[in-house]
């Protein structure tokens, strides 16, 4: 939707106000009503995939959907306007009950407007069905406590972050910028290269060249952002910094991104001391290096492969530097699945559909994807609750490459993968293909959800695949 910068800001005097507005519209979804509020001039913006603010200079409140398809509102108000949103609500065509409160949490004033069509009043939902408890975090929704059978008002909450994002022109990176965006932090996002400022600056960030292999280069882009957290995201795995993708060469493939996660790690921490940042996020990844013993999914209590002896093992060790390091150091780590989505899985998809992405043995071994959208989602959480230790950022559902690569060449068009058996694939691929596609292991994301709130819109690749790829 279109998610308008019209509307006057919400007053200061409303800002730091307790939540004393409860309220539930009927039949009409949040999206819906969100974007009649953005008609009537209000500000807008989703807060998550399908729950949106709304504000105006004297109201701001928040819409969740609700069983069915009501719409849940809570928020605060100036008591005197009641009236006002009633009036706007009712020219919206919903049906709603409002309940306003005052300050010790009583409630002073009911509004209905239930007819026509609802045959008679309907009272509030019951309190299983009241706005959800979402977890806090530093730019969070109102939201309230229970208290007896009535909903105490908390305070609404507001920590605009300065957030740092190093590598943020990447097909991760870009998303990362424009949620943090969204959610009103302030952004400072990295390229190497000048001709992409601009692209940065549309996504709403100050851009700034900086080469995360250069200590003194980071040291000056660190200090100049002044940032409350910092989001490692540099790697030179792009065609354009790396060239074509080579598992069987991961070494010399991935050279760039070693020293990225290594040297460059090391640059970002120590600007990040020099600076006083306070919480650092860097990437990790959760694919072909899951460790082969065992059951097929793993969790971050489990050790990562070294893939010892192997081309990938230089990659492997970076992993485990980054992890340490920045785990270590009270930061975040995130272990991203595969990516998939535009701009992520074009290469995949054109060797799919030349048939030059062979199913190898059995296809037995298990691969943990995420799509783009929902790694970035899981990223913006993770910073806002400056989270501590390491997150599998996967979807739900690990999978054998030979369920995966069939269901993904239906999706782009192609013809079913051809199958190399193992000794053949060995010679033609590599040991550490072979390995990855017939004992290869997945990830688990339980914790993601359970300590994040990480909700994916993308909870298996099966759909995914159908809808979100390129
Ligand atoms: N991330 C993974 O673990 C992984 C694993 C397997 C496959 N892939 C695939 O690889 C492709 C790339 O994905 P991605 O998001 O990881 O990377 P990306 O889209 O290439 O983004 C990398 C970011 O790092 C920056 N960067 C590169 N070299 C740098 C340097 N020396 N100093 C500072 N910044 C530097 C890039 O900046 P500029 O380009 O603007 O200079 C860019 O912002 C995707 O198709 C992805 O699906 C990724």
């Amino acid at each position: 939707m279109d998610l308008s910068d019209d509307g006057p800001e919400l007053a200061p005097a409303w800002r730091e106000a307790d939540n004393n507005l409860y309220g539930v519209l009927r039949n009409r979804g949040a999206s819906a009503v969100a974007g009649q509020f953005v008609g009537a001039g209000w500000r807008s913006r989703s807060s998550s995939w399908d729950a949106y603010e709304v504000e105006t200079a004297w109201c701001q409140v928040e819409l969740d959907p609700a069983d069915g398809s009501d719409t849940l509102l809570h928020g605060v108000i100036d008591p005197d306007r009641l009236d006002t949103l009633a009036a706007l609500l009712s020219r919206f065509g919903v049906r709603f009950t409002l309940e306003l409160y005052d300050e010790s949490g009583a409630l002073t004033r009911e509004v209905h407007r239930l007819s026509p069509p609802s045959p008679s009043p309907a009272p509030l939902p019951p309190p299983s069905s009241q706005p959800r408890v979402t977890p806090a975090s530093p730019v969070s929704s109102p939201s309230c406590q229970r208290a007896g059978r009535r909903w105490v008002p908390r305070r609404w909450v507001r920590v605009v972050m300065r957030v740092f994002v190093a590598g943020g022109t990447g097909v991760l990176g870009r998303r990362v910028v424009v949620r943090l965006v969204a959610r009103g932090h302030q952004v400072t996002a990295t390229t190497t290269s000048a001709a992409k400022l601009g692209l940065l600056r549309r996504l709403g960030a100050a851009g700034v060249v900086m080469d995360g292999l250069d200590a003194m280069s980071v040291g000056e882009a660190v200090a100049a952002a002044s940032p409350d957290a910092i989001v490692h995201q540099m790697t030179a795995l792009a065609a354009a910094h790396a060239g074509r993708p080579r598992l069987g060469r991961l070494d010399r493939w991935s050279a760039t991104t070693i020293r990225l996660r290594t040297e460059g790690t090391d640059h970002l921490l120590a600007a990040a001391q020099g600076t006083g940042v306070r919480h650092v996020l860097a990437q990790s990844f959760a694919g072909w290096n899951g460790i082969r013993e065992g059951g097929w999914v793993k969790t971050e209590d489990d050790p990562l492969d070294p893939h010892e002896g192997t081309a990938a093992h230089p990659a492997a060790m970076a992993i485990r530097y980054v992890e340490d390091t920045v785990a270590g150091d009270g930061g975040t780590v995130l272990r991203y699945g595969e990516f998939y989505g535009p701009g992520a899985t074009d290469d995949q998809v054109r060797r799919v559909r030349g048939r030059r992405f062979p199913l190898l043995g059995d296809g037995a071994g298990h691969h943990s994807w995420v799509h783009v959208d929902d790694a970035a989602s899981a990223t913006v959480l993770a910073v806002e609750q400056k989270a501590r230790g390491v997150f599998n950022i996967v979807d739900d559902e690990p999978a054998p490459a030979r369920e995966w690569l069939p269901h993904l060449a239906a999706c782009v068009g192609a013809k079913p993968p051809v199958r190399l058996p193992g000794w053949l694939a060995r010679l033609l691929a590599g040991e550490v293909a072979v390995a990855v596609m017939t004992e290869g292991r997945g990830f688990s994301n339980a914790r993601a959800k359970r300590e994040l709130g990480w909700e994916l819109h993308y909870p298996s690749w099966r759909e995914g695949f159908r809808e979100g790829l390129a």
